[in-house]
């Protein structure tokens, strides 16, 4: 099967004033059509860099990355959907206007928008809540309608970096659920940053551990569980020990 997205001899500098950081260096990776790809890795080790990479916000200063086999740069920026720490909503909308924003950008008529917009809210169960404003939603309702936002416009390639990262750990799990059942609908393919390692189990397909610095894989881990995880298998439990180890070795 051809890859979704094809990683080559990536690498990343930036360049500084009186020094150069290596933020990545000679990354090779494959990720599958409608597969959830992980990546982990300690404070500083390239996660971001290389989400943005993808994401097509910043250009790489070496090696080649292919979209359904054509350079990541002529794909696009419509096929990507981005999903931050920050809820990044807008205030004066209203949870259905933001979804619908991006649907605006794409040119999507006014009554396919809405039709669009709520499909997406109903599937992170906010089908009560399209007519309020963000700042009367709670943190984890706001990252829901980002992830709404985001899967809305239908991207081909979904990118998430630490997503539920500033919620607390309740909702961030019953969101971890909602992605996984999102993802299960769609099929869409999924490159999710972490620095949680449970999380990591609980979502991946396969785990990449990223080493730095520079950035580069340490290691891969396959995570063959069903779903939805059961966090006290034990079978988890030596997966999760496995990615520690390795996020400490490496
Ligand atoms: N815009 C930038 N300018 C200079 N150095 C950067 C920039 N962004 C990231 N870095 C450096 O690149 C390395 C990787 O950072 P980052 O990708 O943010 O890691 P992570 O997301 O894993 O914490 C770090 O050493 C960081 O200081
Ligand atoms: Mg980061």
């Amino acid at each position: 099967m051809r890859s979704k997205v094809s990683i080559q001899k990536l690498t990343m500098s930036y360049y500084l004033k009186d020094r150069v950081v290596t933020a990545l260096n000679g990354i090779d990776l494959e990720i599958a059509d409608g597969e959830f790809l992980v990546v982990v890795g300690l404070s500083g080790c390239g996660k971001t860099t290389l989400l943005n990479i993808l994401a097509g916000f910043i250009k790489p200063t070496g090696g080649e990355i292919l979209l359904d086999g054509k350079p990541i740069a002529q794909a696009g920026l419509m096929n990507r959907g981005v999903v931050f720490q920050e809820y990044a909503l807008f205030p004066w909308r209203t949870a259905l206007q933001n979804v619908e924003f991006g649907l605006e950008m794409k040119g999507v008529d006014r009554k396919n928008r809405r039709e669009i917009a709520l499909k997406y809210l109903d599937l992170v169960h906010l089908t009560n809540f399209t007519n309020i404003y963000p700042h009367h939603l709670s943190g984890g309702m706001k990252q829901r309608v980002a992830v709404a936002r985001a899967y809305a416009y239908e991207p081909e390639f979904m990118l998430m970096d630490e997503p539920f990262g500033a919620l607390d750990a309740q909702t961030r799990e019953s969101l971890q659920a909602l992605t996984v059942e999102v993802w299960q609908k769609t099929r869409k393919t999924i490159f999710y940053v972490t620095h949680n390692i449970g999380e990591a189990v609980y979502l991946a397909d396969r785990i990449i551990v990223l080493a730095g610095q520079p950035g580069r894989i340490y290691k891969e881990i396959r995570v063959d569980l069903p779903r939805p995880r059961d966090s006290f298998d034990p079978r988890y439990v030596e997966l999760e020990r496995e990615t520690t180890r390795a996020v400490r070795q490496g």
